[in-house]
């Protein structure tokens, strides 16, 4: 089935059951709480939060999504940054049983499924919400065996809300099972399973029943709790991925050989002197990234350093290194810097930037896509344009990084050192790839086309180097290697106090901040503690206050820090936060803070938060592109001990 045929299928079969056919709303969400649209149900968020009459009970879409939180893995065979998500909404109307029945017809009787092959997670509930029986019972009832039910916590089944607050709700997943031979990787679960991350299951369908609403409880105190709070009337939202549908509908291992891809896929390859198979990362970099980024520009979004504008640059710029590798052909990357004026003349007449690499690809994109999403085929010139320009600063960026590049070579040409002459040391690639944003591949060829070789096992020798110092921060923090270092008593006990301050920190920047950071570095000393994480901005002197009030609040709450040893696996699946997960050993101790916080981590840490005194963040900057340093201090001795 193409994917054409899938997107008409699917609106057809809930047009059929009464749906209204919605179109796509913009990437760039009506709800400010949110940068761009991530699910179909954002355009909706009125009506599930019951705050306006819905037009529609029943209503069905194929939304354009972007998400940000995987952009580092696009290059493997699931991860993408635009998607499109089918998907069906009841607001008020009809519930389970027929949100569950409907699924089932539609991936059997229209896409043709195996119902053998369709495995099922529902949420097994926690200590606010119960577990949601009666989803077990109706999919029962729908001839799915209780041993292909499986029951998993808030991580996998229970969705939303998509901002701080709003509806959410248990939800219950389709996983279809691929077969063994589309293993990738080992199984994360025992025994393999729905949510097992080797690679043969792949989710395809996710049924939410939203049923609450997410609130702040207790507005008026500074301290934020949340609650969630029955909505006034039952509500589904579903979504399909596109994407990974179409993948299982084609039998290809990855949505990169279907329809959706292939073709942009071969339109590089035409242009590139390295083939698809042996370079599929660069191919599918430059694949998802301008897809992503013709859809963000025909939505209104600019490259800029800040909020949507920054994921548009962040993502053009990735592809733009990718297309070097290719050695795909631009005008602006040739290394001669065009003039200010010849920049200018071909900025205004695209017509002139054929052969340019991009202009390609994005014409290949509105070929594939411009019949569902005309605004792409509307906004061709802006696009190009837009492209083009971010492919000249992207060029200036690297020219500055060549002239490095050149007076290096010049020093090394002088240098005596005859048989040394032609090979450039590991310290000064590693400095190109760490302060120019220099890929390796790309040094290396450099270095080639001028006669040079690189020494690849000293830019290694520095890449580890410069790992373990960040790993050393780290390990610090879980090893306790630096607290094992306090000279005194007094400053080992400050230490740990300091550490457990650190955990309440981390999840207190996760709840503010949102779930997708994560913690790059960190560092304790008697005086202060240190923690880097990644974010893509400054935090505003409000949200660092939000950030101290909740440590503060968990500090007053005097919650009792415990520790549990048991097998990575289980600490994972337990939802503790993990880093550097290469390095922990089989068995690890995991370290709870109340019900607040969960992390592996090797300790020490005080036995309750009260001894912590007054938790003040002293200092918060950049660490590094993409990354935020907070420095902290406890202000008083041991209260509790008074
Ligand atoms: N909102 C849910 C999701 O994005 C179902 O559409 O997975």
């Amino acid at each position: 089935m193409t994917s054409f045929e899938l997107r008409r299928k699917f609106l057809n079969f809930f047009k059929q059951k009464g749906h209204k056919i919605v179109p796509s709303s913009s990437l760039i969400p009506e709800d400010e709480s949110v940068l761009l649209t991530t699910a179909g149900m954002q355009q909706f968020v009125p009506e599930l939060s019951c705050k306006v009459k819905p037009r529609y009970k029943r209503v069905c879409s194929v939304q354009k999504c972007f998400r940000t939180s995987d952009i580092d893995q696009v290059g493997d065979d699931t991860h993408h940054t635009f998607f499109e998500m089918l998907g069906n909404w009841s607001f008020g109307d009809y519930f389970k049983p027929e949100a569950i029945k409907w699924a089932l017809e539609f991936l059997t009787q229209e896409c043709g499924l195996d119902k053998k092959r369709l495995w099922i997670t529902v949420f097994k509930g926690n200590k606010e919400i119960p577990k949601d029986k009666e989803s077990i019972e109706v999919w029962e009832k729908q001839g799915i065996p209780r041993e292909r039910i499986f029951e998993f916590g808030m991580e996998h089944n229970f969705w939303g809300p998509t901002a701080e607050v709003g509806p959410c709700g248990p939800c219950s997943e389709i996983h279809y099972d691929r077969g063994k031979e589309f293993r990738r990787g080992r199984c994360s679960i025992k025994g393999c399973g729905p949510n097992c991350e080797c690679g043969r299951f792949v989710e395809i369908w996710n049924l939410v029943f939203m049923e609450y609403d997410k609130k702040i409880k207790n507005q008026k105190s500074k301290i934020k709790n949340y609650e969630y709070v029955p909505l006034p009337q039952k509500n589904i939202d579903t979504g399909i991925g596109l994407e990974r549908l179409t993948a299982v509908l084609q039998n290809k291992p990855s949505a990169y050989e279907t329809d959706l891809f292939s073709p942009l896929i071969q339109e590089i390859e035409k242009n590139s002197s390295k083939p698809y198979n042996l370079n599929h990362k660069s191919y599918r970099i430059i694949a998802d990234h301008v897809r992503g980024a013709v859809f963000l520009i025909a939505d209104g979004v600019l490259p800029s350093n800040i909020d949507r504008g920054y994921i548009l640059r962040r993502i053009l710029r990735r592809a733009m290194r990718s297309a070097r590798v290719l050695n795909l052909p631009s005008t602006a990357s040739q290394r001669k810097q065009p003039s200010k004026q010849e920049l200018q003349k071909s900025r205004k007449v695209v017509g002139e930037l054929a052969g340019n690499w991009y202009v390609d690809v994005i014409k290949k994109i509105i070929e594939i896509y411009g019949q569902v999403y005309p605004e792409i085929k509307t906004k061709e010139t802006d696009i190009i344009t837009v492209i083009q320009n971010e492919e000249e600063k992207f060029s200036r960026a690297l020219a500055k990084g060549l002239r490095y590049f050149d007076r290096v070579e010049r020093f090394l040409s002088k240098s005596k050192v005859s048989k040394q002459r032609k090979v450039i040391p590991g310290d000064i690639v590693f400095n190109l790839y760490q302060s120019y944003g220099f890929p390796l591949e790309m040094t290396r060829e450099l270095a080639e086309e001028r006669g040079f070789r690189i020494d690849e096992q000293g830019f290694k020798n520095e890449l580890k180097k410069h790992q373990e110092i960040s790993r050393a921060g780290v390990q610090k923090k879980f090893g306790g290697v630096g607290i094992e270092q306090a000279k005194t008593e007094e400053e080992k006990i400050k230490m740990t106090r300091l550490h457990t301050a650190t955990h309440l920190l981390h999840q207190a920047l996760r709840e503010v901040l949102g779930e997708k950071i994560k913690q790059m570095g960190s560092d304790i000393n008697p005086e202060r503690l240190r923690f880097d994480f990644s974010y893509h901005r400054k935090l505003s002197p409000e949200e660092l206050k939000k950030v101290e009030d909740i440590v503060n609040q968990k500090i007053k709450e005097d919650l009792s820090v415990t520790m549990e040893k048991m097998p990575l696996e289980e600490a994972i699946k337990s939802g503790a936060l993990a880093f550097f997960k290469e390095k922990y050993p089989e068995i690890v101790k995991v370290y709870s803070i109340g019900d607040f916080s969960r992390e592996i981590c090797a300790g020490p840490h005080v036995k309750s938060t009260g001894e912590l005194g007054i938790f003040k963040i002293i200092k918060e900057q950049s660490s590094g592109a993409g990354v935020r340093r907070i420095r902290a201090i406890l202000k008083e001795e041991n209260p509790k001990s008074k």
